[in-house]
């Protein structure tokens, strides 16, 4: 339609990524230093309200058809499940209730799965980057494993299915445990995906030759798996590649996943507009632009001029991250803050 999100290259978003809070009770070491950042102040935080108002004008008159929520950690936000029920109160310029999920760490999600389910949350991604409780807390540097694995059991038990589980690769640390991952995600029938780590955590922590490439990590799962390929053509807009995982001995087949940002980027179809949790359009994670809404919104603004800023802002999506061009930045603010 003519009042859509359009870019200069003609892509289309249709899924907007909410963050809703840019704090987090992990330290995840490729995401924040061990003293977390400095956080935003409260008074520049979104209200649920503010929250909603942004998603329903995206969803009514921007043509957004899924809203994904992320952090920082959602769940530290204690109107998600209002914010959530907000969302799928909605309808999309197709008719349809907007496709809702929930990016999360998973702390917390044992109490909250069910209620998330009730107020129409449809399904959730967890990030689990090791099994082993020692390099899990390693990671993370919180010893906090056996409350995510519950988590993940709650939200299998609330439907919020399939389960999709994220696990960063890092060198040295977790690298080797690849197939065991996937032989859990298999025998639990989540989809698992493997995620290249981008340069968006603490300043200077990435380094593109020590990243744990797609090649490497498919290379190490054939060690101990036959994976085919899906065809290209249903991938759409999504980042994960995706193989069918055949069964072995032990564990049942599937599929496993492959989110290769850097080495293989998926720019070109992507779909995707973001706001922060202070209000602030992004048209990617990697912009060096944003566009206050917030400021909008607070001044009395109407729909129709949120909408039509939003627009503006989306006319100055780039064609792509730029990870490889020289003289690359980093973004100002690091994923946590923009959402992941
Ligand atoms: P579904 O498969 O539909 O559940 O979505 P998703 O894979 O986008 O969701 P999720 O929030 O779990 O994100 C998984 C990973 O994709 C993140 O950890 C990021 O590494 C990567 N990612 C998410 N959004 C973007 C993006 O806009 N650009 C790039 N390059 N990577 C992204
Ligand atoms: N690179 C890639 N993925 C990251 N995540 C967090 N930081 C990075 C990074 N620098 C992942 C988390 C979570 C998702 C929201 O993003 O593991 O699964
Ligand atoms: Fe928290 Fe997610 Fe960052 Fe880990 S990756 S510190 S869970 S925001």
């Amino acid at each position: 339609a003519t009042d859509d999100l359009v870019d200069t290259f003609g892509r289309v978003a249709r899924d907007l990524r909410v963050s809703l809070t840019d704090r987090c009770n992990l330290r995840c070491e490729y995401c924040m230093p061990p003293e977390g950042f400095d956080w935003l102040p409260t008074a520049e935080v979104l209200s649920d309200a503010e929250v909603v108002r942004l998603i329903t004008v995206a969803v009514e008159r921007l043509g957004i058809r899924e809203v994904r929520f992320t952090g920082g950690e959602p769940l530290l936000r204690k109107g998600l499940e209002n914010i959530v029920a907000a969302t799928t109160a909605l309808r999309t310029d197709t008719g349809e209730v907007p496709e809702t999920s929930l990016t999360t760490n998973g702390l917390g999600l044992e109490k909250r799965a069910a209620g998330l389910a009730a107020a129409g949350l449809r399904r959730v991604n967890v990030s689990l980057d090791s099994l082993d409780r020692e390099t899990y807390a390693t990671i993370v540097r919180r010893d906090r494993l056996p409350d995510v694995l519950a988590g993940i059991d709650a939200s299998e038990a609330a439907g919020l299915t399939p389960v999709k589980i994220n696990a960063v690769l890092m060198r040295g640390l977790n690298d080797a445990e690849a197939p065991d991952l996937l032989a859990f995600a298999l025998r639990r029938g989540f989809e698992l995906r493997f995620i290249e780590q981008m340069p968006l955590g603490p300043p200077e922590m990435w380094k593109r030759g020590e990243m744990i490439t797609a090649g490497e990590i498919l290379e190490r799962l054939r060690t101990r798996f036959t994976l085919t390929a899906h065809d290209p053509g249903e991938r759409g807009a999504a980042p994960a590649e995706r193989w069918t995982v055949e069964p072995t001995e032990d564990t049942p087949g599937g599929t496993v996943g492959v989110i290769a940002s850097v080495t293989q980027p998926f720019c070109g179809a992507c779909d995707r507009t973001r706001l922060t949790a202070d209000g602030q359009v992004r048209t990617c994670l990697f912009s060096r632009t944003e566009t206050d809404l917030r400021g909008l919104v607070r001044s009395g603004a109407s729909d129709a001029e949120i909408a039509e800023l939003w627009r503006v802002a989306m006319w100055g999506k780039k064609a792509g991250h730029g990870i490889d061009d020289p003289g690359f930045l980093q973004p100002q603010r690091p994923m946590s803050a923009i959402g992941g």
